[in-house]
């Protein structure tokens, strides 16, 4: 299958066309995913998919997460759409816009931290894919930022000081540092922390890259100062203006992101005043326990 790739940045994050996502494939898989490895940000513009053929589009890379339901929100878990899909909205359950003191928009706004998505579950993840249906006139752009950049250009006594090293990540560490949302006992419980290596290896191309953010509450084994003190100085490495690519939304894009090499961010937007609604699907990168 022939994909043509216009590149959007200096480093990193292309735009597909030639590939139609209501109609997946093994080889509009493979060749999807080899322009993955390469460019790890990738935006399918104009794809007219409705929730059952992106979930149907992203199984063909493997096994999804369940997302878990979150208080205030336009359910996952309605009969509006599959249990794969998690919406990234500010409306609610009846389609109005949330209001500023939803739990749904508390939760969201740690999104506006630089973070990997599902970082904080054992399984990981490899792509998300984000879906527009409606985007705000001004604002509400996705900034990423290409870890495997950030990596290779570390001095080699921090990437001799990092290799081996494992981070704990957790969703309540980013929820604790902005916003709002206070989560029950049964919310604890459910989303324990998970560990990962701080380093992590593309499995096709050997590349490697920083595995950080705003998830990340200490490191394995060290002081807790220690290990804060080092992922703060690995954040602030990696936010140069010339490993960002910022993207701006147009209804129908399909954007797809390595997790294992990126990071992003929301940007802010008049959500009291405008409606945003995009839905996103998360491919895990292991298998669930
Ligand atoms: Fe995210």
């Amino acid at each position: 299958m022939e994909l043509r790739a216009r590149s959007l940045h200096p480093v990193f994050a292309a735009e597909i066309s030639g590939a139609d996502a209501s109609r997946p494939s093994p080889d509009l898989r493979d060749a999807i995913e080899a322009m993955m490895d390469r460019h790890a940000v990738c935006v399918l513009p104009g794809q007219t998919i409705d929730a059952h053929q992106q979930v149907a589009f992203a199984k063909t890379f493997g096994a999804l997460e369940s997302p878990p339901r979150v208080r205030g929100s336009r359910g996952a878990r309605t009969e509006k759409f599959p249990p794969e899909i998690f919406p990234i909205t500010n409306l609610t359950e009846d389609g109005d816009i949330q209001s500023e003191d939803n739990a749904a928009r508390q939760y969201r706004l740690a999104n506006a931290l630089w973070h990997t998505d599902s970082t904080f579950r054992q399984t990981g993840a490899t792509y998300s894919m984000l879906h527009a249906c409606v985007i705000p006139p001004a604002g509400a752009d996705t900034e990423f930022i290409d870890t495997r950049a950030a990596y290779d250009a570390l001095p080699e006594t921090t990437k001799r000081r990092i290799d081996g090293l494992e981070a704990e990540h957790s969703i309540w560490e980013s929820r604790g540092k902005l916003g709002g949302y206070t989560p029950t006992p049964e919310e604890l419980i459910a989303r324990p922390p998970a560990r990962h290596p701080l380093v992590k290896v593309n499995p096709n191309t050997g590349r490697r890259s920083l595995l950080i953010a705003s998830h990340v509450s200490h490191v394995v084994g060290w002081p807790r100062d220690e290990g804060r003190a080092l992922i703060d100085e690995l954040m602030a490495f990696a936010q140069r203006p010339e490993w960002i690519y910022a993207h701006r939304w147009r209804v129908g894009d399909l954007v797809i992101w390595d997790n294992r090499c990126t990071m992003h961010r929301a940007t802010p937007f008049e959500d009291s005043k405008y409606v945003r609604d995009l839905r996103r699907v998360t491919v895990r990168e292991f298998a669930a326990a």
